[in-house]
């Protein structure tokens, strides 16, 4: 999957920056962010949609993210009990949907052990996608997150096609086209039980006529063995993504020792390079925190990245203190917005292809002062 295409031009005011160049692995024109004139600048990731507005992964989500101005929206997909990939950060669902009130669902709650962890609830591999559709999304964080709760019950656990099918919408709509980031949740469990994602998210990608080069579609996972074998299947680019600490849950089902951290220096992220255009690492691995909790420097991450021919689009930005470094904090009050614009300007400087984030509107903003248009 790597084949090595140039796909533009590194202007003064971004080498300034400290900007990369757009020269990379398996990289696409559309794939680019949004054009200022010759520019290309970084992208704006709609994570689980506009999910600081709305509760995360439903369509009204993923619609608030691109009529934001999202270049993407990012599904992570789980499997049903029959089969069909649907839209949840896991497949325990007691915290993002209102199955605990479903009194017909209360033998469905089951205590498993996912990627090593012990979780008691209820899963979606148990329930067919038709009982799913009885469910309604509720708010992950509503101490955080009170305004968001105002949707609760409203919305539908939708399927990928569901989603696909709004991206194609709205791109109509909009007059310009909105790229999918999905996420393949846990492979390694969903193998295990015998519900494996990624033929169905191959077979999803093929049937829209999203399975080509020049499509705007990124696939995203935590795991390297199912991204090292969907670069064989998919043509699309693909990104590894790092965790501050860790290792990948399929290295460690195989007792293999590396961990995130071997898969982000120079060697390994040359051999990333090798099936993936990009990584997406936790946004402290490009620039930590220091031991008071403010933005510290950079570390070499993005440079090392960029030097193996890897994009680097790191999650997760969000306009709450409660997920902000220290220095760009409002108040002591965890849910109050703080500076999120700061630490936005800080991560575009250290030269990231494109951020994650729960606030569009914002990292959209925050680019436009950051690279304005010619
Ligand atoms: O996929 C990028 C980012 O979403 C990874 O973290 O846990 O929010 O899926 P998570
Ligand atoms: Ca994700």
């Amino acid at each position: 999957m790597a084949a090595v295409r140039t796909i533009g031009v590194a202007v003064s005011a971004l080498a300034l920056l400290g900007v990369a160049t757009m020269t990379s692995a398996s990289a696409s024109p559309d794939q680019g962010g949004e054009r200022h004139g010759q520019q290309a600048v970084p992208l704006v990731l709609g994570h689980r949609g506009a999910s600081g507005y709305r509760p995360e992964h439903t369509l009204a989500s993923y619609e608030l993210a691109a009529r934001m101005g999202a270049d993407y929206i990012e599904p992570d997909l789980v499997s049903t009990k029959d089969g069909v990939l649907v839209a949840r950060h896991e497949p325990e669902i007691g915290g993002t949907t209102d199955v605990a009130k479903h009194t017909e669902f209360a033998d469905r709650k089951k205590t498993k052990v996912l990627d090593g962890v012990t979780l008691t609830g209820w899963w979606t591999e148990d329930f067919t996608l038709a009982e799913l559709k009885t469910l309604r999304a509720v708010e992950r964080i509503p101490e955080l997150r009170q305004e968001n709760t105002i949707f609760n019950g409203r919305y539908q656990v939708p399927t990928f096609q569901e989603v696909i099918d709004l991206r194609k919408r709205l791109s109509r709509e909009l007059g310009r086209e909105i790229g999918i980031y999905p996420e393949t949740k846990h492979p390694t469990y969903f193998r295990s039980i015998g519900l494996e994602l990624e033929p169905k998210l191959v077979a999803t990608l093929e049937r829209n006529g999203l399975n080509r080069r020049d499509a705007k579609v990124f696939v995203q996972s935590f795991e390297v063995g199912n991204l090292r074998s969907l670069s064989r299947k998919l043509r699309v680019p693909l990104i590894q993504l790092t965790s501050a600490s860790g290792a990948p849950y399929d290295f460690v089902a195989a007792g293999d020792k590396r961990t995130y951290a071997d898969l982000v220096t120079p060697a390994g992220l040359r051999e990333v390079a090798g099936y993936a255009y990009g990584i997406g690492p936790d946004k402290n691995q490009v620039i930590p925190r220091d031991a008071a909790g403010n933005l510290a420097q950079p570390t070499a991450l993005v440079g090392n990245a960029h030097a193996a021919g890897l994009k680097v689009h790191p999650y997760t930005f969000r306009a709450e203190n409660n997920f902000l470094p220290v220095n760009f904090r409002s108040s002591a009050v965890p849910s109050e917005y703080g500076d999120l614009f700061g630490e936005l300007a800080a991560f575009w400087k250290a030269g990231v292809d494109g951020v994650f984030t729960d606030n569009t509107d914002i990292a959209v903003a925050s680019r436009a002062e950051t690279f304005p248009r010619r």
